[in-house]
């Protein structure tokens, strides 16, 4: 009776211990969005608002260019276009919920391309940004990827 009592009691434990392991990679791995794949018009990318309705950030891919570009809308409405492209060895950067990440040798940047952990030591492009018509324009003119 004993046995019995102390394996019910284990399992109940290991499975709330997985329930909760698992809750919490769900939570930290969680991608902003789905991908916006959009092609450069008179030297901007242009994309919908609303977009940004639901999530804080949308994450752009520009036709023939290696890197995504990530848009975070900011708390006083404006918005910040940074190319996820790390500043280290040009790697290409992954969205981690409350900035990105470098998966090549682990350098962090926060959600305004700030570096928060190296190797990378300068913050990552920005591009400038206007509304138009409930369409963010993303300038990248002159920008080679
Ligand atoms: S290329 Fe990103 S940390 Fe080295």
């Amino acid at each position: 009776m004993q046995r019995r009592k102390f394996l019910s009691s284990s399992c109940k434990i290991c499975l709330l211990g997985a329930a909760g392991y698992s809750l919490l990679n769900i939570e930290s791995c969680a991608p902003a969005s789905s991908v916006f794949k959009t092609t450069i018009t008179n030297g901007d990318l242009n994309v919908p608002l609303n977009l940004l309705d639901k999530n804080a950030l949308q994450i752009v891919r520009p036709a023939g260019w290696y890197y995504d570009v990530a848009i975070q809308k900011n708390t006083d409405n404006s918005y910040t276009a940074l190319l996820l492209q790390c500043t280290h060895q040009e790697n290409q950067l992954t969205p981690t919920g409350n900035g990105y990440h470098c998966s090549l040798h682990g350098s962090d940047f926060d959600k305004q391309g700030n570096v928060r952990k190296g190797p990378a030591e300068l913050p990552l492009h920005h591009f400038d940004t206007s509304v138009s018509n409930n369409i963010l324009n993303i300038h990248i003119k002159d920008f080679k990827p």
